[in-house]
């Protein structure tokens, strides 16, 4: 069956079940939203991401059921040893993070994607299970990518709760870690996000693959930058999945290590709510900033 046949029914089961104008619209990046997307997000009816989740697994004849993929597990690499560096994948999983994850796993490289709940939820999967099989780290970025900043706080808790569930149940994986759209947070999206358990995680480096489509760009930005980074790309656009071999290559010849954020930080767990840029943050993070 071709897969693109499907994704109009999925969208459409998305926006039935999630009732919400602003889900249609995809906001691509860390850079500027769009005003009139999410200025006055409606009320969301009633929505059940386990049960879209089971609808959508349901339709993968080839996974037994009710088996989930099974990582690896961290790789006991010491980052105040060795050099590393952790990749960062954010508002996917989309067409291009098949590709991508065959280059990760050429390069025996792994990352950090933060997920977006509905794109979750249209890659039926797919992709999310390949990158627990594959070791890589799944991260919360809300469901519909609005500024949290912006938000009631009944209306954060919509946007991490049901990302949480649905990837719990296409995975079997409970998330640690969050990053809010845009970096846009303060000590309201931190009482949320620590309620769910996740630290919040941002970045040092940020390549403005959304802005610049540019693979060489992307990669001199990704790789200007010492031991203990977090580099921001998106893995919605094929000029930053372009990049990434090169961006691997250099590294490589540097001699770092590709880590997720939780091989980034050490076995010890980030602390829910706090803040990270990079590994100098230390495990215990910054506190959340005031609100404005
Ligand atoms: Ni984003």
């Amino acid at each position: 069956m071709d897969v693109r046949l499907w994704i109009v029914p999925f969208a459409l089961l998305l926006l039935g079940a999630g009732g919400c104008g602003t889900s249609a619209v995809l906001l691509d990046s860390e850079g500027e939203p769009s005003a009139s997307s999410w200025a006055s997000p409606s009320p969301s009816p009633p929505f059940d991401p386990e049960e879209l989740a089971d609808r959508l697994v349901g339709l993968q004849p080839q996974w037994p059921r009710n088996t989930l993929p099974r990582s690896p597990g961290a790789r006991g690499i010491n980052c105040r040893r060795v050099r590393c560096v952790a990749l960062t994948f954010d508002d996917g999983p989309g067409e291009y993070t098949g590709r991508l994850l065959d280059i990760l796993a050429r390069h025996r490289a792994r990352a950090t994607f933060f997920v977006l709940g509905r794109m979750a939820a249209e890659d039926r999967g797919e992709n999310l299970r390949r990158m627990v099989t594959e070791g890589h780290e799944i991260g919360n970025h809300t469901w519909n990518h609005l500024p949290l900043t912006q938000l009631s706080p009944g209306r954060i808790r919509f946007e991490l709760v049901n990302t949480q569930k649905v990837v719990r149940r296409l995975t079997g994986v409970r998330m640690t870690v969050m990053r809010p759209p845009y970096g846009s947070t303060n000590a309201k999206v931190a009482a949320e996000a620590r309620r769910e358990g996740l630290a919040q995680v941002l970045w040092d480096v940020d390549t403005l693959d959304w802005r610049d489509r540019n693979p060489s760009l992307v990669t001199q930005r990704a790789t200007q930058t010492g031991p203990g980074s977090i580099v921001l790309m998106h893995d919605i656009h094929p000029t930053t999945v372009e990049a990434v071999p090169a961006i691997l290559d250099q590294f490589a010849k540097r001699g770092y290590a590709f880590v997720t954020l939780s091989e980034l930080y050490g076995v010890r767990r980030l602390i829910p709510g706090r803040q990270y840029t990079s590994q100098k943050d230390g495990i215990r993070g910054t506190p959340p900033a005031a609100i404005p």
